[in-house]
């Protein structure tokens, strides 16, 4: 189980990317989750991460329209496949935000497109 909770860096990154940045992908525990208060549409996002490779939701949970988490950036993570909303915990892949378990089985987390930059930021 890991997370924390993290403000928005502001400012473009550097290179060619036109994204918003998120926060370094060092930020986000390997096979877990970080809450970035500022996402894209300016609501709060959740990014995951896998080794190398992240995926960001926003933090809205299709059961009943609330943040996963109750306390405030503490999203819980499992086998670095799933995190689970801490309200009726509900199971979400890492993947696609899609729940495989709980009481919105088949729903899925509203999704952003992100990416890694050569420095290290996520960029939604
Ligand atoms: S509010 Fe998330 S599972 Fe019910």
């Amino acid at each position: 189980m890991n997370a924390s909770r993290l403000s928005l860096h502001s400012g473009q990154p550097s290179g060619q990317h036109p994204g918003r940045r998120l926060c370094r992908v060092s930020d986000v525990p390997d096979g877990g989750a970080r809450v970035v208060d500022e996402g894209p549409a300016g609501k709060p996002v959740i990014v995951v991460r896998r080794g190398e490779r992240v995926w960001a939701y926003a933090n809205r949970c299709p059961h009943f329209s609330v943040p996963l988490d109750f306390e405030p950036g503490l999203i819980s993570c499992y086998r670095s496949q799933v995190l689970m909303c801490a309200h009726h915990s509900a199971l979400f892949r890492f993947e696609d935000g899609h729940c495989i378990e709980g009481p919105c089985a088949g729903a899925a987390l509203d999704g952003f497109t992100v990416e890694i930059d050569a420095a290290g930021w996520v960029l939604a």
